[in-house]
C-alpha cells in the first residue's frame, strides 16, 4: 500500500529512494515490484542489515549529510520516525512516512496518545500533508514535497484507497465517499494507540 501511494505522489522511476528503517524488506520489495530500481534501506538491526545488497547498516540520524537521496520513505520507523521528517525537512528532500509507535529519539515529546504524537509529528514538518492508507491501524501517512510537486485529487487518491475492490462502477464523488466510510471503520485500533 505503501509503494502504491508512493507511485501515485512520485510517479518518477528513477528517483533514488532510501527505505529508513527498512526491517525485513518488504517495503524495498514492494518499491522495486513498482518499478523503482534505486532503492537503498538502512536499518540498525544486523539481521537485517549486514550482508544485503541495497541495504546498509546503521542508524539513520537526520544531522548527517543526505547525498544523492531523492526521496525518504519509512514505513512503521519507530525511533527513525522523527529523524525521516528532520531530515526531509532540513535538506528538503520529499519524503512518504507512515509513523506507527510513539517512540520519539530525535526530539522530546511527552504525551502518550496517538493523536498528541501525530501533532507532535505534523509540528516537525508543517508542510506535509497528511493521508491515509486502506490497512488496519495506524495508517496516517505524512507526504511532503518541497518541489510543490501536484498531488494526487482527492478522487485519484480514494481510487487508490480502494483498489483491490471492484470501484469501477463507481464515480469520483462515489469512490471519495465510499473510501472515506471505510477510513473511517479502519481507524484507529487500540493497540497502535500508544507505544
Ligand atoms: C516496526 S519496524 C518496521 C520495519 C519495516 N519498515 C516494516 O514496515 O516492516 C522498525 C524498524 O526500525 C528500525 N530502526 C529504529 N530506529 C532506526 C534508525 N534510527 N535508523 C534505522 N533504523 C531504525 C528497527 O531496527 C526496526 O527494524
Amino acid at each position: 500500500m505503501l509503494a502504491e501511494l508512493v507511485e501515485a505522489t512520485f510517479p518518477d522511476k528513477s528517483m533514488r529512494i532510501l527505505d529508513v528503517a527498512g526491517g525485513k524488506g518488504q517495503t524495498q520489495a514492494a518499491l522495486r515490484r513498482a518499478g523503482y530500481e534505486n532503492v537503498v534501506s538502512v536499518d540498525t538491526r544486523t539481521k537485517y542489515a549486514s550482508g544485503r545488497p541495497n541495504y546498509r547498516y546503521g542508524a539513520f540520524d537526520w544531522r548527517e549529510p543526505l547525498d544523492e537521496v531523492d526521496l525518504l520513505v519509512a514505513m512503521h520507523p519507530d525511533e527513525a520516525t522523527d529523524h525521516v521528517l528532520l531530515a526531509a525537512k532540513h535538506n528538503r528532500v520529499p519524503c512518504v512516512v507512515v509513523p506507527c509507535c510513539i517512540k520519539p529519539s530525535a526530539t522530546t515529546y511527552h504525551l502518550n496518545d496517538r493523536a498528541g504524537w501525530m501533532a507532535h509529528l505534523r509540528r516537525l514538518l508543517p508542510e506535509a500533508e497528511q493521508q491515509s492508507l486502506p490497512i488496519h491501524g495506524c495508517n496516517a501517512a505524512l507526504v511532503y514535497d518541497p518541489r510543490g510537486a501536484p498531488r494526487p485529487t482527492n478522487a485519484a487518491a480514494a481510487r487508490l484507497f480502494l483498489r483491490g475492490f471492484d470501484a469501477s462502477q463507481l464515480d469520483d464523488a462515489a469512490a471519495v465517499a465510499v473510501a472515506a466510510m471505510i477510513r473511517e471503520r479502519l481507524t484507529p485500533r487500540p493497540e497502535c494507540s500508544n507505544s
